[in-house]
């Protein structure tokens, strides 16, 4: 991981005091590649620069890219225009000792579900079946299964790039005795799989309530819920008990009673607005 503080000093170096307060905590390392997240007010040009210095200041770095839009669509994934260094797409990404491969231009990836990845792993007990409903290149159910027993992770993406990363990266992570992968719709795919899982995971807060109720159809009664949802709140600290009201409501409306039990918020989108992420066991089922 690089220090905060050497990525502050290269913007410095390459835009000057001004721009580069506006843009240091917007640099990500992709394994060998760096990307910026370009500040809306700030044209591209300004950035060539900085993709020079990073090549020259991180050794490592063999190509930088700046990302000029936010994620979109329904598969996540931002454009890019490449700055400086090779231009390859395809990264080794390292999260919490597993290895990831993965286009970052064909495929969500965002160092910051980083904690929660693990989080959530650290939850599930042995022989418990996962679902992972939108799954990208398949982060959450590899760390699971690389630290927890799960008896089975089922992962879905509609994303066919998504899909085939996942399937890359079982592989790499040799967790594959314990991981399948489906391409589909996860709303439609989720209520027509036979099976109930002990915890199903919706990592897609755009869906939420969609996800939440195909999801109660394919938990089991006294298994885990984790939706993930916007949350409208004047402070941040207030922000997971909002998400747990907004829970409860939106289950209940389906026809399910659960009880939230923690959580965690993933980022501030806007302000007063953030990503959260909950807990919550099933009590009663539709
Ligand atoms: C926020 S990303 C997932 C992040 C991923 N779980 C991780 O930990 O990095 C949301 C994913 O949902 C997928 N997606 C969107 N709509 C979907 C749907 N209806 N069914 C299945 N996957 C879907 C997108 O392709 C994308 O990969």
């Amino acid at each position: 991981m690089v220090k905060g503080s050497l990525l502050r000093k290269i913007a410095e170096r390459a835009l000057g005091l001004e721009y580069a307060k506006l843009v240091w905590k917007r640099i990500e390392i992709l394994g060998d590649v760096a990307i910026i997240r370009k500040p809306f007010d700030l044209p591209i040009d300004v950035f060539k620069s900085l993709g020079e210095e990073l090549l020259r200041s991180l050794p490592y770095i063999k190509g930088v890219w700046l990302s000029i839009s936010p994620v979109h669509g329904i598969e996540r994934v931002r454009e890019y225009i490449h700055l400086a260094g090779e231009a390859k797409t395809e990264v080794l990404y390292k999260e919490h000792g597993c290895i990831f491969k993965v286009d970052f231009t064909k495929v969500y990836i965002s160092p910051v579900l980083g904690f929660d990845h693990m989080r959530i792993a650290k939850m599930v007990k042995d022989g418990e079946s996962v679902l992972n409903m939108f799954a990208g290149f398949a982060p959450y159910s590899i760390i699971i299964s690389k630290y927890a027993h799960p008896s089975y992770v089922v992962s879905i993406d509609l994303n066919k790039y998504a899909v085939k990363y996942a399937r890359i990266n079982i592989e790499l992570n040799k967790v594959a005795a314990a991981n399948e992968v489906l391409h589909g719709d996860a709303l439609l795919l989720t209520e027509a799989l036979s099976e109930k899982f002990d915890r199903v995971l919706m990592p897609y807060p755009e869906l939420f309530e969609k996800a939440l109720r195909a999801s109660l159809k394919s938990v089991k009664l006294g298994g885990y819920l984790h939706p993930h949802l916007f949350v409208t709140s004047e402070k941040k600290q207030n922000a997971l008990q909002e998400a747990f009201k907004i829970v409860v409501e939106v289950a209940k409306k389906a026809g399910g009673i659960v009880e939230p039990v923690g959580g965690h918020v993933i980022r501030g989108v806007a302000p007063r607005k953030y990503h959260v992420v909950v807990d919550a066991i099933v009590k009663c089922k539709s």
